[in-house]
């Protein structure tokens, strides 16, 4: 069988960007709606209670103006101008291991999920590291966030683990990593179904 091609542009339904300063606030809300979906019995309840959308607003806000060589901010828009979920990467920080990129931040709405969306902002995210010269990548992922299999499920392998100490708490992380980010397969079609 002739595989069907993959479209070079998306449809119309779903529109890939760079994120300006003015998406903060839906940025925000999906930020703290995955926090609290992903998170409970990972970070304490408490954390996940005080997150507060209009603070973390303003924080995305000051990170989007700043937006350039440390970190670039990517949203998937719908056609109705809603932001159904957004991504942001960079060169990896302060690590050991040999992956020269990083994936910061991915985050779908709740509503939005398994459509999709998380792999068309990901393989956004790999051309923009892969535009920079950044070949390789990594995540770091909470040992219990489901998200893991997601990316095992987007080529990734298991990389490293650490513990990290937050708010009175231990954090225990699991690294994946793509060490050719030119090689992650793209045989399925990137837009929403
Ligand atoms: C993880 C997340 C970004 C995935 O986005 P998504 O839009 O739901 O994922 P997609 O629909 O693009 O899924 C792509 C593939 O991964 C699989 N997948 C997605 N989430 C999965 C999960 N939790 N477990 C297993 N497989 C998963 C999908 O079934 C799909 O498989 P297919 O290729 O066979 O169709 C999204 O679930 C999310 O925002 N979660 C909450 C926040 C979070 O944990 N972010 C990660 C922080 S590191």
């Amino acid at each position: 069988m002739i595989p069907s091609p993959v479209p070079s542009s998306p449809p119309p339904l779903l529109r890939l960007r760079s994120a300006r300063v003015t998406d903060a606030p839906l940025i925000a809300e999906i930020y703290v709606e995955g926090w609290r979906q992903a998170y409970p019995g990972l970070v304490p309840n408490t954390v996940l209670l005080q997150l507060s959308p209009n603070a973390q607003a303003r924080q995305w806000a000051v990170a989007l103006a700043r937006q350039g060589v440390a970190e670039s901010v990517v949203v998937a828009e719908r056609a109705n101008g809603r932001i159904v979920g957004f991504g942001s990467c960079g060169e990896a920080r302060a690590t050991r291991l040999p992956q020269a990129g990083e994936i910061f931040t991915l985050y779908v709405a709740s509503d939005a999920q398994e459509q999709g969306v998380g792999r068309a902002v990901l393989w956004r995210l790999f051309d923009t590291l892969l535009d920079r010269g950044l070949n390789s990548a990594l995540v770091w992922v909470l040992a219990g966030n489901p998200a893991r299999f997601f990316y095992e499920s987007m080529g990734a392998r298991r990389i490293a683990e650490r513990t990290e100490h937050l708010w009175n708490t231990d954090l225990p992380q699991v690294a994946f990593g793509w060490d050719d980010l030119r090689a992650v397969p793209r045989d399925r079609s990137p837009w929403p179904r």
